[in-house]
């Protein structure tokens, strides 16, 4: 098992869903940007380090039909195939590492929450970008959220690397255009605030 994989699954199977700094009840700004960017509910959406994430429970009940979640820990997956219960046949699971996935398909929304902010290397972004081109199409939306420029160094225990919308915009490439922005307070289940920034790109060709 990889470093990645073996910190994740740990982390899964010692921590309650609820409690990880992370753990959103709803994650309320990604189900609006994903409403505007993917207005029919027949819209490909992969969820990248989807991990116990309660996104696609939401996905799910607003009528969406063709979802994907990876993670590199099968232990997220598990706990969320397990709240989901008979809707988890509703789901693709894919366990992978993103930086060595190679996406079967294209999807029309691309939406990693506080995933990309751990691949501090450039071999690693490198390849994680050579995923999301092979996963996306002209005309794809890309969402984003990384720990913002004033938000945490560390997350999990792990160093991040940290974004504005604009450096983000900047490491993803001219054919990833930025049409929305935002920053976000994050409280954590323990009330401490992390900043994000939160970043929705079309992409051109
Ligand atoms: C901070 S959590 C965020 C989970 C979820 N996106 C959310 O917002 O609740 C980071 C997630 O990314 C996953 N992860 C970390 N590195 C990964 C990698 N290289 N490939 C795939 N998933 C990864 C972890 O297992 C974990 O579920």
């Amino acid at each position: 098992m990889s470093g990645t994989r073996g910190h994740w699954e740990n982390v899964y199977a010692t921590r309650a869903e609820t409690a990880v700094s992370w753990y959103q009840p709803h994650s309320e700004r990604s189900l609006e940007w994903i409403a505007a960017a993917a207005s029919n509910p027949a819209a490909a959406i992969v969820d990248v380090g989807g991990g116990a994430s309660k996104l696609v429970d939401d996905l799910i009940a607003k009528g969406y039909t063709d979802l994907t979640v990876l993670d590199v820990a099968e232990e997220a997956l598990a706990k969320s195939r397990d709240r989901l219960d008979s809707d988890a046949g509703k789901v693709a699971w894919v366990v992978a590492d993103i930086t060595e996935w190679r996406p079967p398909r294209t999807y029309d929304v691309w939406h990693d929450r506080a995933v990309f902010h751990f691949l501090t290397g450039p071999a690693q972004q490198v390849a994680y970008l050579a995923a999301l081109r092979a996963g996306t199409a002209a005309g794809s939306t890309v969402i984003m959220a990384t720990f913002a420029l004033d938000g945490p160094e560390k997350c999990s225990d792990l160093p991040v690397q940290r974004y504005s919308p604009a450096t983000l915009a900047a490491r993803l490439g001219p054919a990833f255009v930025l049409k929305r922005q935002a920053d976000e307070t994050h409280e954590t289940p323990w009330g401490s605030q992390q900043r994000f920034s939160y970043a929705m790109f079309r992409r051109l060709s």
